[in-house]
C-alpha cells in the first residue's frame, strides 16, 4: 500500500472512531434522559418537589420507592468540610472526616499552575466521595474586585481569565471522581458588607468582559454540574430570582443543564424563583423544611396554576441529571474514594509550595543557608497560628496543620539555634456577620516588641512571620483597612533596625499594605495561608530547597485609595445598592490603563534565578478575524538554579471606537527550566479573543486594525512587543 492510501485509510478510520464515539456519547445521552423522563412521569408532585428543596442542612431527600437516593452536599471549595449536624449548624463530632486541607483560592491562583488545579480537584472528588458526598460547593470564582472583600481568599483573581483557566481544571478533575461542583456566587458577590441585601449594579460590557468568563469557562468548558446563586441582588432582582442571569445567560447562552441552587438561605420567593430558573433551595432559614419555598409553598402554586408542571419536570430533571453524572444511580461503578493519603498531602504541599510569591530579594538574602548558620529568631503570632480552620463555610478539620515554627524546629532546629519571640498578639475576635472583632486591632505592644528585638540582636537572621488571620480573611464581613494589623509594621520596622537581615513572611489571603516595610526589609515572601503543609513549604522555600515560582494573582496596591472601586468611592456602596463605577478597569487593567504604579503588579513574582525571554514572534503578521494567532518566544534560565517562570501574553488595541484597558492577559504558561536550559514555547489565541463587549451591537467585535501582542512576566513587566493587524 502506498504511503498516501494508507494516510487516507488511517485518517478515515479515525474519523469512523471519532463518529462512533460521538454517536455513542449521544447514545448514552439520550438514553439517560429517557431515563429521566420515565422516572419523573412515575413520581407525585410532591415527590417532585422533595427534590427541589434541603431536607436538612446538607441534604436534599431520597425517593426510596423508586430507587432515587439522597443528595449529599458539603462545602467546598479548599478541603471537605468536616460532618455538620442535619438539623442545625454545630460540627456533628465525628471522628473520620479530618480533611486534607489545600491553601485557599488565591494560593491556588499565585501558583497559575492548571496542572495543581486539577491534582487538586482529583484529590477533592476522592476526599469527597469517602465522605460519600455527591456536591462539593465550590469553586468560589468571584472576581477580586477589591482588597477589602472578606472572600478575597477563597477566590481566584481579579483577572477573568486566570480564573477561568484555575476553575475549568479544577471542575474537570474533582467531577471525573463523580462528585459534582457547584460553581460560586452566581453573579457579583464581590463584598461581604450586606451580602445578602446589596443591589449590584454594573454596565453590559463590565458584565460580559469581566464577571460572565469565569463562569462562562466553568460552565461550557469545566461542565459544571451544579452552580450557586449568589445571596445578593443583580440589577434589581435577587440572583436566585433573575431572570437575566439565570434564564437568559445561565441556561439559554451557556446551555446549562445542570442544578441551579441558591446559597444557604438565598431563596425569597416561590412563584417568582421558579419561573425565572432555580432548581433547588438550599439553607432556608426555616425550622420546618416542608414551609421552604420551594416545598409546600410551590405544590400549592402549582396546584393553583401559577407555576406549570412542566417547569417542575425540569427542575427535577435537573436534579436526576446531576445524579446521574455522578453515578448516583451506579453505585457499583462510583469512584469510592480516599481520604488523607500520602499523595494527597503531596498535592497539599505542591500547592503551598508553587504558591509562593518572592516579592523582594535585596541582597539576595534568600535563599537562607541553614547549613552555615548557627541561629535564627522566628518572630510572628503567625509562625505558630494554625489557619485551616477558619474562614467561616470554607473552614477545614485538618488532619494536621504543620505551622512554620513546627517545620523550622523539625528541619534545622537540630543545628540552628531557633529563638521564637510572639511579635505581636491577635487582639482581634472573629464576629459572624459584621467585622466589629477588628476594630481596636492597632494596638502596639512594646512588650512583644521588646522580646522580639531583642532576640533579633542576638540572632543571625530574623524572620518574621506576619500577616492576617481569618479575622479579617473571612466570610460574611470585610476587611476595615488594608493595613497590616497589630501594629506589625512597628514591629517590623524596630526588628528590622535590630537585625539586618530581617525576612518578612506574609501570611494572608487579600491584599494588604506594605508601603510601611518594603523600604525597612531586603527580602518579603508572600506565602499565603498555606493548608495543611504550610510549615513544610514555607521552609523549603526559605532554604531555597524550592524556589519560589508564584505570580501575584491581583495587584498589591500601595494604599486602598489606588484600587479602582475605593478611587471612585463605590465601595461597599451607599443605600445597599453599589454600582460599579470603574466598568472594566478592574485591577490591573484599572492600574495599567490610568498609569497608576502600585506596590507589585498583577503576575508579579521573583525567583532565586533568573530568566530571560527572546525570540518573540507570531506566525503571520495580518489575521483574518476567525483566524488563531500562534505565538513562540524562547525562554531560558540564566541563573544557577532549577525554577520556573510564568511567561504572561498581554493584548492591546491601541486604537479603538471605545476605551479599551491599557493590556489585558490572553495566555500563560509556567515554564520549568534547570539551569542554562531553554525552551521554545508556542501559545495561540484566537482573534476572536482580541474582542471587546460592544454595547451597541449587543455582542463581541473584533475590530480591524491594529494589535499589540507583549510577552511579559507581570502586567508591569514586558519582554518584547509585536504589532500584528487584524483584517
Ligand atoms: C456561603 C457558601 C457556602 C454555604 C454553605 C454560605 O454562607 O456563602 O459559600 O457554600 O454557606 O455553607
Amino acid at each position: 500500500m502506498n504511503s498516501i492510501l494508507k494516510t487516507f485509510l488511517s485518517a478515515a478510520l479515525l474519523l469512523m472512531i471519532g463518529i462512533t464515539n460521538a454517536q455513542q456519547k449521544a447514545k448514552t445521552a439520550e438514553d439517560q434522559e429517557e431515563k429521566i423522563r420515565t422516572l419523573i412521569s412515575q413520581m407525585t408532585l410532591q415527590e417532585k418537589v422533595s427534590l427541589l428543596h434541603g431536607n436538612s442542612k446538607f441534604y436534599v431527600s431520597a425517593i426510596k420507592r423508586l430507587g432515587i437516593p439522597e443528595l449529599a452536599l458539603s462545602d467546598g471549595p479548599h478541603g471537605v468540610r468536616a460532618e455538620i449536624n442535619r438539623d442545625n449548624w454545630a460540627y456533628a463530632g465525628w471522628t473520620n472526616d479530618s480533611a486534607t486541607c489545600f491553601p485557599p483560592g488565591t494560593a491556588l491562583a499565585a501558583s497559575w499552575n492548571p496542572g495543581l488545579a486539577y491534582e487538586r480537584g482529583l484529590v477533592l472528588g476522592e476526599e469527597a466521595r469517602y465522605r460519600k458526598k455527591d456536591i462539593l460547593l465550590g469553586p468560589g470564582i468571584n472576581i477580586i474586585r477589591s482588597p477589602l472583600c472578606g472572600r478575597n481568599f477563597e477566590y481566584l483573581s481579579e483577572d477573568p481569565f486566570l480564573i477561568s483557566k484555575m476553575s475549568v481544571a479544577y471542575i474537570k478533575a474533582l467531577q471525573s471522581k463523580d462528585v459534582a461542583v457547584s460553581v460560586k456566587h452566581w453573579l457579583a458577590n464581590n463584598q461581604e458588607e450586606h451580602r445578602d441585601s446589596v443591589d449590584v449594579t454594573m454596565s453590559e460590557r463590565a458584565l460580559r468582559e469581566i464577571y460572565l468568563p469565569g463562569f462562562k469557562a466553568s460552565v461550557m468548558e469545566g461542565g459544571a454540574g451544579t452552580v450557586m446563586a449568589a445571596y445578593n441582588k443583580f440589577r434589581g432582582d435577587w440572583c436566585s430570582e433573575n431572570d437575566y442571569l439565570n434564564r437568559q445567560i445561565l441556561r439559554k447562552e451557556f446551555g446549562f443543564k445542570g442544578v441551579l441552587m441558591t446559597d444557604w438561605s438565598a431563596a425569597h420567593t416561590t412563584v417568582k424563583a421558579a419561573l425565572t430558573g432555580l432548581d433547588l433551595e438550599m439553607g432556608t432559614d426555616k425550622n420546618d423544611y416542608n414551609e421552604w419555598y420551594f416545598a409546600n409553598p410551590l405544590i400549592k402554586a402549582v396546584e393553583e396554576g401559577k407555576v406549570p408542571m412542566a417547569i417542575v419536570d425540569e427542575k427535577a430533571g435537573n436534579v436526576l441529571r446531576v445524579m446521574f453524572k455522578t453515578k448516583m444511580f451506579d453505585e457499583e461503578k462510583r469512584e469510592k474514594g480516599k481520604m488523607n493519603t500520602p499523595e494527597h498531602q503531596q498535592a497539599a504541599y505542591n500547592s503551598a509550595a508553587e504558591a509562593a510569591v518572592l516579592l523582594q530579594n535585596n541582597g539576595n538574602l534568600l535563599p537562607l543557608h541553614f547549613d552555615k548558620l548557627k541561629s535564627i529568631a522566628i518572630i510572628g503570632d503567625n509562625a505558630t497560628r494554625k489557619h485551616c480552620g477558619g474562614g467561616l463555610s470554607s473552614e477545614i478539620k485538618a488532619l494536621y496543620e504543620i505551622t512554620p515554627l513546627q517545620a523550622m524546629q523539625q528541619k534545622f532546629g537540630a543545628t540552628v539555634k531557633i529563638n521564637f519571640a510572639q511579635g505581636y498578639e491577635k487582639q482581634s475576635v472573629f464576629k459572624e456577620g459584621n467585622n466589629s472583632g477588628q476594630s481596636g486591632a492597632a494596638k502596639v505592644d512594646w512588650k512583644l516588641i521588646d522580646e522580639a528585638v531583642k532576640l533579633a540582636k542576638e540572632s543571625e537572621v530574623a524572620i518574621v512571620f506576619a500577616g492576617l488571620n481569618h479575622d479579617f480573611d473571612t466570610e460574611s464581613s470585610d476587611k476595615q483597612s488594608m493595613d497590616l494589623p497589630y501594629g506589625q509594621d512597628v514591629l517590623i520596622r524596630e526588628v528590622a533596625k535590630a537585625n539586618p537581615n530581617t525576612v518578612v513572611v506574609i501570611i494572608a489571603g487579600s491584599p494588604v499594605k506594605l508601603a510601611g516595610i518594603v523600604y525597612r526589609v531586603p527580602s518579603i515572601l508572600w506565602s499565603w495561608f498555606g493548608g495543611m503543609e504550610a510549615g513544610n513549604a514555607v521552609a523549603d522555600l526559605l532554604s531555597g530547597k524550592i524556589n519560589p515560582s508564584g505570580k501575584l494573582p491581583f495587584t498589591l496596591p500601595v494604599s486602598l485609595e489606588q484600587s479602582p472601586a475605593h478611587a471612585l468611592g463605590n465601595f461597599p456602596g451607599r443605600d445597599l445598592k453599589v454600582n460599579y463605577e470603574e466598568d472594566i478597569l478592574v485591577g490591573y487593567r484599572w492600574f495599567d490603563t490610568k498609569k497608576i504604579q502600585p506596590q507589585f503588579p498583577f503576575g508579579y513574582g521573583l525567583s532565586y534565578t533568573d530568566f530571560s525571554i527572546s525570540h518573540f514572534t507570531t506566525d503571520k503578521s495580518s489575521y483574518g478575524k476567525s483566524e488563531t494567532i500562534h505565538v513562540k518566544f524562547a525562554i531560558k534560565n540564566t541563573g544557577s538554579r532549577y525554577g520556573a517562570e510564568v511567561a504572561q501574553l498581554y493584548a492591546s488595541d491601541p486604537v479603538c471606537t471605545v476605551l479599551r484597558p491599557e493590556k489585558e492577559l490572553k495566555a500563560f504558561e509556567k515554564i520549568f527550566l534547570k539551569p542554562g536550559e531553554t525552551k521554545m514555547v508556542e501559545m495561540q489565541l484566537k482573534v476572536g479573543d482580541l474582542a471587546f463587549y460592544d454595547e451597541s451591537k449587543k455582542g463581541w467585535n473584533t475590530e480591524a486594525g491594529e494589535y499589540i501582542l507583549q510577552i511579559g512576566n507581570s502586567s508591569r513587566n514586558i519582554f518584547q512587543k509585536v504589532k500584528i493587524s487584524v483584517r
